[in-house]
């Protein structure tokens, strides 16, 4: 097994320092390696730390920054930067990642040839025990089923990019390319280049003492975040899903001045629109992926008819909505179109043009 650096960011962990510390010396590592805090507390962690480096046989290190730039990211971004050994390990502080997968990850990186070992709450074996509730799990899967569908080549071997539990080899990894922000570090890294992702599956457990720093303003980080990753391939999406719109409006209108009766009108203006729409896709927005995956026909048929079956069932929807759902039918509308474009955008990157 390779020597490594255990980064661990911390913010206010005090409690749960000397038993990380603890569990990872009974791992063994194996000599060069160190265990590295990167440490943003206001709290008594660094006398923890400082303690801990007092018995620790693994040695034990610690930055303290009084301008903690980047959060939770900015941290580990630092640590990798002043790792002193080729392979590193990232983990929280709380021992909701258990130290004993530490040694997994490393003899996996180096039997692969992997520049980044995953471990993973989604691969066979694994679980998000630790994560409580059913709305966090909720939005925990959902935010994974989006990311991965925003960027489906990147993603494609990676089951769990909110995961804050990976090894990775530092010589392979452009650090000057990373924008940290927030608390999702490894989307960061997998999003902007291209690299070799093997996954190992863990059991995310509970926190050892004290409190989450995750809050709703992370939320709002994470959204920049993806915006920033990536604002060609959905924009692209919803700037074709706008023209097709209207061209669906003008050819409806155009058919009731002939004559046409509305709902017959309707049908076919939606199905020109679906059929162009495909068309504009293929060269707009999945370009770079139809080598890849599905041929022509079946991602013609997927398409066409997930848009058929969505766009026939949003009217039922609305009137539900505005019937039982006691809102305007003009703010209804807006909430079922921007529900379906995301689902629709994501059925296409996931199924139509899954790589
Ligand atoms: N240095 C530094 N600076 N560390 C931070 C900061 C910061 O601003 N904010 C949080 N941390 C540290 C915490 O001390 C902890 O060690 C780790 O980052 C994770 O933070 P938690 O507060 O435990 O967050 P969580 O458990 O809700 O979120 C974690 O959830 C994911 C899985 O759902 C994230 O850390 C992910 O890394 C994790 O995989
Ligand atoms: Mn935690």
């Amino acid at each position: 097994m390779n020597a490594t650096t255990v980064i661990i960011p911390t913010f206010n962990e005090a409690p749960n320092v000397a038993e990380l510390v603890r569990r990872l010396n009974a791992t063994s590592l194996p000599t060069g390696s160190e265990i590295l805090f990167v440490d943003d507390s206001s709290d008594d962690t660094p006398a923890a730390i400082t303690d801990a480096s007092g018995w620790s046989a693994v040695p034990v290190r610690m930055i303290h920054r009084d301008d903690p730039v980047g959060g939770l990211s900015g941290a580990v971004v630092e640590g990798m930067q002043s790792a002193t050994t080729d392979w590193c390990v990232v983990m929280d502080g709380d021992l909701q990642h258990p130290p004993e997968m530490v040694p997994v990850l490393m003899e996996t990186g180096g039997g692969t040839g992997a520049d980044v070992v995953v471990a993973s709450r989604h691969v066979g074996g694994g679980s998000n025990a630790g994560l409580a509730g059913f709305t966090r799990r909720l939005v925990s899967n959902g935010s994974i089923a989006i990311t991965r569908a925003m960027f489906p080549n990147r993603l494609r071997n990676c089951t769990d990019p909110m995961t804050g539990f990976f090894a990775l080899r530092r010589s392979s990894i452009d650090v000057h390319n990373l924008r940290p922000q927030g608390f999702k570090i490894l989307l960061e890294i997998l999003a902007r280049q291209r690299l070799k992702v093997v996954e190992e599956p863990f059991i995310f457990g509970e926190r050892h003492a004290g409190e989450s720093k995750a809050d709703v303003r992370q939320g709002f980080r994470f959204l920049r975040q993806l915006a920033a990753l990536r604002f060609g391939r959905m924009s692209r999406f919803a700037i074709i899903g706008g023209v097709g719109a209207v061209v669906n409006l003008a050819i409806m209108a155009g058919l009731i001045a002939f004559g046409m009766d509305y709902l017959y009108a309707a049908i076919i203006a939606s199905g020109v629109t679906i059929i162009g729409n495909f068309f504009l896709q293929e060269l707009f927005v999945f370009r770079d992926l139809r080598r890849e995956g599905r041929g022509f026909w079946t991602r013609f048929a997927g398409s066409v008819g997930f848009n058929s079956v969505e766009a026939a069932l949003r009217m039922p929807l609305l009137f539900a909505f505005v019937q039982f759902g006691h809102i305007s039918s003009v703010i209804a509308q807006a909430i079922t179109i921007l529900v379906a474009f995301v689902i629709r955008y994501v059925f296409h990157a996931r199924v139509v043009y899954r790589p």
